[in-house]
């Protein structure tokens, strides 16, 4: 992990064209004194890495540079215990849209009595000359239930219930969200490092 500091670094990129998660990031980055950026409409990035990790390095990579800028990126999914771990880093390929998605996971859980799944976000801070500056994962544990709950969030977020409060994440408020969810926890592991990297 390198961790320069970068003094021209008042920049950032989010490598991402979810809505969902872009509005986690900015909720998180407000604390922090950055412009933030999307990342250009039509740059399509394969994901062909096996893990999440590898997912959110090849997603910074090509957005730092493509923009010339520091760019941050997440990959998340799903893990389904009975499922051996799917959707998994195919989360977002397992149905065409977040409705068919969820559909497919409850049937698929139909007679299954271990609904035990969790959450993860890898989290990678990259630099245009091609230099992985930070990497930190993040997970939450969690029940796929039976039906789905709740209106907030986006993805699977009404049928993952947190363990030990009862509420799916759609059930929750962002800043709930992100104080027990995945995203958050890895935005948690992030800050120290982004503070060094921000000379802060
Ligand atoms: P990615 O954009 O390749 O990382 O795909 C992640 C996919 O996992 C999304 O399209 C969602 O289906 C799912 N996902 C990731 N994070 C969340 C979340 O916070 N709530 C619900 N679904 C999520």
């Amino acid at each position: 992990m390198n961790l320069r500091t970068y003094r021209d670094f008042s920049k950032l990129v989010i490598a991402s064209a979810n809505d969902g998660k872009i509005n986690e990031f900015k909720n998180f980055l407000s604390n922090f004194p950055l412009v933030i950026l999307g990342q250009p409409p039509d740059l399509k990035v394969q994901e062909t890495g096996v893990s999440f990790m590898e997912n959110a390095r090849i997603k910074a990579l090509a957005a730092a540079s493509a923009t010339g800028e520091i760019s941050l990126a997440d990959d998340s999914g799903l893990s389904v215990l009975f499922l051996n771990g799917a959707p998994g880093i195919y989360s977002s390929r397992y149905a065409k849209n977040d409705s068919e998605r969820i559909k497919r996971l409850l049937k698929e859980l139909e007679l299954c009595d271990n609904r035990s799944a969790y959450f993860s976000s890898a989290l990678c801070i990259a630099s245009p000359n091609n230099e992985i500056l930070v990497e930190v994962e993040g997970r939450c544990d969690g029940v796929i239930t039976n039906l789905p709950r709740g209106t907030n969030g986006f993805g699977y977020d009404p049928v993952f219930e947190v363990d030990g409060t009862g509420l799916t994440y759609a059930e929750m408020e962002l800043n709930q969200k992100e104080a027990l969810g995945h995203r958050g926890r890895a935005f948690k592991a992030l800050t120290p490092y982004l503070k060094r990297l921000l000379d802060l």
